[in-house]
């Protein structure tokens, strides 16, 4: 039976770019967010690749106002195209986390959202995302960051460790991240890791507040 506030479900084309993954965890990605963001939120998302998550979440949160962006201005189309149901979401934006200033306004998000970034792009990104993110929040606002790291102290597990030699196999400046070492360039901005939260296939959500 469908529950009352059950959000009227919006059907995206059929054809576009689709990842499993994404589809995969974005249920579990969004019952640890709804219990870190306030019930109406300004909220930036970076890397929003086939704009799943954006779909996902603003659907689910009417009051969440959903800003997705991307690198490349040829992911926009499917961001649109896919959320274009949705009053609560923004134009998707190009937003590259490596350029010198973000197109978005300073000070203005509760919150900004990343899925699977930090593993596939050079090192450099890491810090220029969360500079970025730093700029971006109002006073009280966090940082969202999910992914598979390394955590010192802690095994790595045999898929993690597969999946890291892949990526360094496919570009060595990518690879999964020393959570310590992301912790330093997010702490240099002003911003200390709050909270972990295990996530299905060895995956870690993470939020950052101000210190
Ligand atoms: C593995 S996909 C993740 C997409 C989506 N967040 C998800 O979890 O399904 C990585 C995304 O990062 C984007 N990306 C790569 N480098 C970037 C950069 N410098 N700034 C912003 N996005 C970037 C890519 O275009 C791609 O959409």
């Amino acid at each position: 039976m469908t529950r009352p506030d059950t959000p009227p479900t919006v059907a995206a084309p059929a054809d576009l770019p689709f990842s499993p993954a994404a589809e995969r965890n974005a249920p579990h990605i969004l019952r640890v967010l709804q219990g870190w963001l306030p019930p109406a939120a300004e909220v930036l998302e970076i890397a929003s690749g086939t704009g799943q998550h954006a779909q996902h979440f603003a659907q689910a949160q009417p009051q969440w106002r959903w800003w997705p962006t991307e690198a490349q201005a040829a992911a926009l189309p499917v961001l649109q195209a896919r959320c274009a149901g949705l009053a609560n979401v923004q134009a998707a934006q190009v937003l590259d986390v490596v350029a010198p200033a973000w197109p978005v306004p300073a000070g203005a998000f509760d919150a900004v959202v990343v899925a699977n970034l930090l593993h596939i792009s050079p090192w450099p990104a890491t810090a220029a995302f969360f500079r970025g993110a730093a700029q971006a929040l109002r006073p009280g606002g966090c940082v969202a960051v999910y992914g598979p790291f390394v955590v010192p102290g802690e095994p790595l597990v045999p898929s993690n460790a597969a999946f890291d030699a892949d990526l360094r196999a496919r570009d060595a400046r990518w690879g999964l991240r020393s959570l310590a070492e992301v912790q330093a360039v997010a702490l240099a901005v002003g911003l200390r890791l709050a909270d972990r939260c295990d996530m299905p296939a060895n995956n870690l959500l993470l939020r950052w507040v101000a210190a």
